[in-house]
C-alpha cells in the first residue's frame, strides 16, 4: 500500500504544525514561568474591577496608585484595559510617549505622575485615535507577556485596570497570577450598576480570588448652595458590601475637580487637599492599605 501524493503531503504539513503547535506550547510555558517568578517578587497586586462600565475605575486606580506613590511605596499600573486605555492620560503620560525596550528585549515602564510606573497599549499605539482590534486570545497573550517581559524590579504595588465585563482580560488576570492580592470592587449608587457589580463580586469567589473592599464612586453632589443631590440613587456599595462580606471602603462624590483633573493627568487629592472627596479619598486609600497589608503573601 502505497500514501498518495496528497495524503503524504497533509501528514507533513500536519507534522510541521504539530512541531510548531509543540514550540508555542513551548514559549507559553516559558512565559507563564517568567510571569510566576516576576509577579513573585512583587509583594502587592490589585486588579480593579467592577463589570460596569465608566463607574470610575481608571480614575480610582490612577489615583490610588499616586496615594501610595506619595507616601513612599515603589508602585506600578499595568492598564489591561486595550480597547479604552485611559491610564496614559489620567497618570500626565503623553500616549506618543512610547515605552522603551532594554537590550535584552525587556520592556521598559513609563514614568507618570508622582514617579509611577506605567504599562499600557496606549503607550504603543501610532496616534491616540488608532483602535485596538483583538480578538480574547490576543488579549490573553497580551496581558501574559506585558506580565512576562515588562522590568517590574522593585514594584511593591502592582495595580491593574481592568475594562468592564467578567471576561477574558479578568479571567486571564484571575488565572496567570500566582497570590493575586485580590480584587477591588468600584460601584456607583445604580441599580443597574448594583446588579452588574454584584456579577464581579460573583466573579472573584467563585474563582477564589480574595475581595479587597468596595468603593462607591459618584455617590452624591453637594450644590454650591449646601444642599446634597443623590444623582445616582443610595445604598448599592453597602448593599454589595453586606451580601458579599467585603470590607466597605467608603463613598467619593462627584467633583468636576476630579475629572478635570484626571484629564490633566493630576492627582486631585493632593492639588485639592481639603476637598470633601479628597478627605474621603485619602481615608480609602489607608484602609485599604490596611486591608491589603494584612493579605501579604510573597
Ligand atoms: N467622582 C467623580 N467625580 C467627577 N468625575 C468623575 C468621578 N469619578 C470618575 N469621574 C470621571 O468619569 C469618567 C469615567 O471614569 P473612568 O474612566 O475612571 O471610568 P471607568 O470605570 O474606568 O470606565 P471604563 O469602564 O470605560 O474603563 C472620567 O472622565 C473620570 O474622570
Ligand atoms: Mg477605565
Amino acid at each position: 500500500m502505497r500514501i498518495s501524493k496528497d495524503e503524504y503531503k497533509e501528514k507533513s504539513t500536519n507534522v510541521v504544525s504539530y512541531k510548531e503547535q509543540a514550540e508555542r506550547m513551548r514559549a507559553l510555558q516559558s512565559e507563564q514561568r517568567k510571569v510566576v517568578e516576576k509577579m513573585k517578587r512583587i509583594p502587592y497586586k490589585i486588579a480593579v474591577l467592577s463589570s460596569k462600565g465608566g463607574v470610575g475605575k481608571s480614575f480610582v486606580t490612577s489615583n490610588l496608585a499616586i496615594a501610595m506613590s506619595s507616601i513612599g511605596k515603589n508602585v506600578a499600573v499595568l492598564d489591561a484595559d486595550f480597547h479604552g486605555p485611559s491610564i496614559p492620560r489620567m497618570l500626565g503620560l503623553s500616549s506618543t510617549k512610547g515605552l522603551l525596550a532594554k537590550e535584552d528585549g525587556s520592556i521598559v515602564p513609563a514614568v507618570g505622575a508622582n514617579g509611577v510606573k506605567a504599562v499600557s497599549v496606549g503607550l504603543m499605539l501610532p496616534e491616540e485615535d488608532t483602535p485596538v482590534i483583538w480578538r480574547g486570545s490576543l488579549k490573553t497573550t497580551a496581558i501574559r507577556q506585558l506580565l512576562a517581559y515588562t522590568d517590574w524590579e522593585g514594584i511593591e504595588y502592582l495595580f491593574i485596570d481592568l475594562p468592564p465585563g467578567t471576561g477574558d482580560e479578568q479571567l486571564t488576570i484571575a488565572q496567570i497570577i500566582p497570590h493575586l492580592t485580590g480584587f477591588l470592587l468600584v460601584t456607583i449608587p445604580s441599580e443597574v450598576s448594583k446588579h452588574v457589580v454584584k456579577k464581579a463580586a460573583a466573579f472573584a469567589r467563585k474563582l477564589n480570588i480574595p475581595l479587597l473592599g468596595i468603593i462607591e464612586n459618584m455617590s452624591y453632589f453637594k450644590c454650591p448652595d449646601g444642599s446634597v443631590q443623590y444623582i445616582f440613587g443610595k445604598g448599592a456599595a453597602e448593599e454589595i458590601s453586606a451580601e458579599y462580606n467585603i470590607a466597605f471602603l467608603g463613598k467619593i462624590p462627584i467633583d468636576p475637580k476630579i475629572r478635570e483633573s484626571n484629564d490633566r493627568g493630576e492627582a486631585f487629592f493632593l492639588k485639592y487637599p481639603d476637598l470633601e472627596a479628597s478627605k474621603s479619598f485619602m481615608s480609602i486609600a489607608k484602609k485599604l492599605l490596611e486591608v491589603i497589608e494584612k493579605q501579604k503573601v510573597t
